[in-house]
């Protein structure tokens, strides 16, 4: 009878598993329903009356050895699965994870905003969804006039209209409507053309308005302040001109060219070999749409400039198709990974 304890604890101390499989065997020998142990309990009835009770201690031994054992075995093969974390290896390089960054277009948007709040400007906005006031007639388009087609609008109601903004525009009416000069504010934002997708144009696309309302505000106050921008936006040497142009609320309307940043005036086919390229628009707000605004235009006098962020962004970095700015091509936005 002792020689079976013996070999018993033995055979449990000595047991190893290596698998799910082994410890399930060892289970079903030591501590499942029909375990070995259990038969011992079984010779119970045999064992004379005076060793019963030495018998019965020695098989509870057994039992609690198997138990403890079971126990270790789990913990055994639990950190063989599990990496040791005292044996990792330190001076491995890290697995590496890579990083989203900054969307070329919010980092112009985020450049231009700095540029401008330096000098006093703050930001606003106004809703993607406008009515044909705040995008057409406060800025001085006249009914019927075929200015309203220079931008050809995505309506979603007619009669009273209502379209998706063409323009950050409408913004300054926004502003102008519920605020007092001094007024210095950029509005950036979204903005919808009913327009055939190139290179070089896009159906939604965004742009930067700004606007500068105060007493005595003149042309030469925009020109300085358009050429401050440029030169902090592009680099120091880079110049400014101002063409004349038409807009509904601005008089006089310029748009602002600025030298190519690619061939620095020598010609090449950015710039069309002009040695200038486009960058907005830009004027007088014309005193209609200060009125409209109820602000007093004999007392107030403004400007305002509206810029493509796209095309900027193009200038600033040599890209030649906007649309790869909309396309998600991760090959393309990983070049901007340091912004
Ligand atoms: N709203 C014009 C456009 O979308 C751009 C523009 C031109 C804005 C002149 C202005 C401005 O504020 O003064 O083409």
């Amino acid at each position: 009878m002792a020689d079976q304890f013996k070999s018993i604890s033995e055979e449990i101390n000595s047991f190893k598993v290596s698998n799910a499989d082994d410890l399930e065997s060892y289970r079903l020998r030591f501590i499942g329903r029909k375990n070995i142990i259990g038969d011992l309990f079984s010779q119970m009835r045999d064992v004379p009356n005076d060793q019963k009770k030495a018998f019965g201690q020695k098989v509870n031994e057994l039992k609690n050895l198997a138990q403890s054992k079971f126990q270790e075995l789990i913990e055994s093969l639990n950190s063989d699965n599990v990496r040791d974390e005292s044996h990792a290896d330190l001076t491995l390089p890290s697995a590496k994870s890579s990083f989203g960054s900054i969307h070329p277009l919010t980092a112009t948007r985020q450049r231009f905003i700095q540029i401008f709040e330096r000098i006093g400007f703050n930001v606003s906005s106004g809703p993607e969804i406008e009515d044909d006031w705040h995008n057409f007639t406060a800025l001085n388009f006249p009914e019927n006039h075929p200015a309203r087609e220079m931008q050809d609008t995505f309506f979603i109601e007619k009669d009273p209209d209502i379209a998706l903004r063409t323009h950050t525009s409408s913004v300054q009416i926004r502003v102008l409507e519920n605020e007092e000069p001094p007024i210095r504010t950029l509005s950036p934002g979204r903005v919808f053309r009913n327009e055939a997708i190139s290179a070089r144009a896009h159906c939604v696309f965004h742009q930067m308005e700004g606007l500068y309302v105060d007493k005595g505000v003149s042309f030469s106050d925009l020109k300085q302040t358009l050429y401050h921008f440029a030169k902090e936006m592009f680099s120091k040497k880079t110049q400014i001109r101002f063409r004349p142009s038409y807009f509904p609320f601005t008089e006089p309307s310029a748009e602002i060219d600025i030298s190519c940043q690619i061939c620095h005036g020598e010609g090449c086919n950015i710039c069309k070999y002009t040695g200038w390229v486009e960058i907005g628009g830009a004027g007088m707000v014309d005193p209609n749409v200060l009125e409209n605004c109820n602000i007093d235009s004999s007392i107030y006098s403004g400007f305002a400039f509206g810029m493509g962020i796209e095309r900027i962004t193009m200038l600033r970095y040599g890209v030649k198709d906007l649309r790869l700015f909309t396309e998600n091509d991760v090959r393309f936005l990983k070049q901007f990974n340091s912004l």
